[in-house]
């Protein structure tokens, strides 16, 4: 698809991921929305972009969910819904059976899952209206292979591709004009995975990949060792189960 021209919209913008795809985007000549919780992460964005668009709203809220769409309904809408904001909780007690692992799991499908979608049918119709339009849902490599350690977190995701998937096909049956695509990053060197000292890409490497796939209409895009991971996955289920949980990390699960 062509993205000059385009407006886009993207969920937890003001850093890591998403402040990269807000850069990339811009300089491709398309107007971009971010949006985040902490405001002062947005005006840090804005500053150094000026012409982005700050919109304060948790992905996870239903009243923020509706402000939002109104705002950029406002604004004259979009052509793209990027949702890229996303959370994971690691469980404090990796014996996991406690009552804040299960709180943790409930977040990141709140917000990893349920708000997509919730953002997903808010703009549908305007997304529909437009003559090139896009869904670009952001998965994982842990939506293909789960991680002992990132359970909850791998399901928010694997759900999220399961319905991505199904959303473009549904999509289609309708003939709706509704490109849905899906961002399968690795380990990608952001804030959420700082404390992580395991290969990692950067995140202009991945926006780059997202952009590439974009461009080409290809809708599962996957980047770096997602690829590798994908055909590992069904071929060699076991050994791609070893590559996501080394050694020393199972050594960390054992009492
Ligand atoms: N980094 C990786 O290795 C990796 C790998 C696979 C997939 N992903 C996925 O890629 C996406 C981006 O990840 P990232 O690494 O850039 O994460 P990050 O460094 O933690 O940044 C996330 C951004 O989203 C915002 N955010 C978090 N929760 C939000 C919410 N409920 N509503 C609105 N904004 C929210 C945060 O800002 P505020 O705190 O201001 O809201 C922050 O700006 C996520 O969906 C993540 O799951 C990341």
């Amino acid at each position: 698809m062509n993205l000059k021209g385009k407006t886009i919209l993207i969920t937890g913008g003001g850093s890591g991921i998403g402040l990269e795809a807000a850069k990339q985007f811009l300089q491709i000549g398309a107007k971009v929305i971010i949006t985040g919780r902490n405001q002062d992460k947005l005006d840090a964005a804005r500053k150094a972009y000026p012409t982005l668009i700050t919109i304060q709203s948790d992905a996870g809220n239903k009243d923020d969910a509706y402000s939002l769409f109104d705002k950029v309904s406002q604004l004259g809408g979009i052509d793209i819904l990027y949702n890229n904001a996303g959370v994971g909780v690691p469980p404090k007690n990796l014996g996991i059976a406690d009552d804040a692992h299960l709180k943790g799991a409930a977040y990141e499908m709140e917000v990893n899952y349920l708000g997509v979608i919730r953002l997903n049918n808010l703009f549908m119709e305007m997304l529909k209206s437009r003559d090139e339009s896009a869904i670009i849902n952001t998965t994982s490599i842990l939506a293909m292979v789960p991680s002992l350690v990132e359970a909850t977190y791998s399901a928010s995701k694997s759900a999220l591709a399961f319905y991505t998937k199904s959303l473009r096909e549904h999509l289609k049956i309708l003939r709706a004009n509704v490109k849905v695509f899906e961002l399968l990053p690795p380990l990608v060197d952001t804030d959420m995975v700082a404390d992580r000292d395991d290969k990692k890409i950067s995140a202009e490497q991945l926006v780059k990949g997202l952009i590439a796939g974009l461009e080409r209409d290809q809708y599962t895009i996957r980047v770096g060792d997602s690829k590798l991971i994908y055909i590992f996955s069904r071929f060699f289920p076991k050994f791609s189960f070893g590559l996501i949980n080394p050694n020393k990390i199972i050594s960390t699960l054992k009492p």
